[in-house]
């Protein structure tokens, strides 16, 4: 195992979340998983004994920033990062079928957990991850933030947050390429996988198109392995193929 290094995974409860901390912590490449999320760890961390390192917070800019600081430690040296927040539905929001759906109110709490908060973590950690190491950070969007590949409509809100993530992950690309030249970063679409947040909607799927969070962990896992460096964002499958703008 290699003491040396680290890797974030940031909205760490979450279905697709806890499968990437298990191939994380099965890495012998990666020392040490550090997973941060609003609610305490669960119970079925991770199957081993060895347990990530486990950080509860609030997502607003300042709490955020006093996480950061308490990961000063491991500056230089952490490799991985997957930012993992995203909703699609909760209590009181849907995805809008129709005009009459859309609210101020949903949009603001999509774009908030979708797009914002990922990109204040960007915002803050970039000190953190300027090292000789190289290090790879994915962010999970989505497929239908895809503008090109638009041709069903719907989803106002979930859609047009991960459309602004994309925007937001190519603006830092460029301004990461110059300033932390380690860094990859990729915005990740996981393809249909079983977690809490497409529950309702896997009806309509085809079983061997419904993947398990464990599946595209380890197809994750690959394509950080295997990234090059080269200051560009990517926008990737499951498959490790393109995905148009
Ligand atoms: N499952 C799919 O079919 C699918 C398909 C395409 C893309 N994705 C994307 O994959 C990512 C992970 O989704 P999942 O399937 O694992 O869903 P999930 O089990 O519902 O997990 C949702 C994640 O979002 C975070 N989160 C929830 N509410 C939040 C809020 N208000 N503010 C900030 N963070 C919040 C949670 O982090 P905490 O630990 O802090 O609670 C959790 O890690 C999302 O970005 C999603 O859009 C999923």
């Amino acid at each position: 195992m290699s003491e040396d290094t680290a890797a974030l995974v940031l909205g760490a409860s979450g279905g697709l979340a806890q499968a990437i901390i298990g191939e994380l912590m099965a890495d012998p490449e990666i020392g040490t998983v550090i997973a941060i999320s609003r609610s305490a760890a669960p119970e079925n961390v991770s199957a081993g004994t060895v347990k990530p390192i486990w950080i509860e917070t609030e997502y607003t800019e300042p709490a955020m920033a006093a996480v950061v600081e308490q990961l000063q430690s491991f500056a230089g040296r952490i490799t991985r990062v997957v930012i993992c927040h995203g909703i699609l539905h909760s209590e009181t929001l849907w995805p809008e079928k129709r005009l009459e759906d859309i609210s101020a109110e949903a949009l603001q709490s999509v774009f908030q957990a979708n797009t914002v908060v990922p990109v204040l973590w960007l915002k803050l950690l970039h000190r953190l991850l300027k090292s000789k190491q190289r290090c790879v950070v994915a962010a999970l969007s989505a497929r239908v933030g895809s503008i090109g590949d638009n041709h069903l409509g719907g989803w106002y809100a979930y859609r047009s947050s991960k459309a602004a993530l994309n925007m937001m992950l190519r603006t830092l690309s460029i301004e990461y390429g110059r300033r932390v030249k380690n860094v990859k970063i990729i915005s990740f679409h996981p393809g249909t996988t079983d977690t809490a947040l497409s529950k309702p909607f896997q009806a309509s799927v085809p079983s061997d198109k419904l993947f398990t969070p464990e599946f595209v962990a380890e197809r994750l896992c690959g394509i950080m392995n295997e990234a090059e460096i080269d200051g560009q964002l990517s926008y990737l499958d499951w498959d490790n193929k393109s995905i148009p703008w």
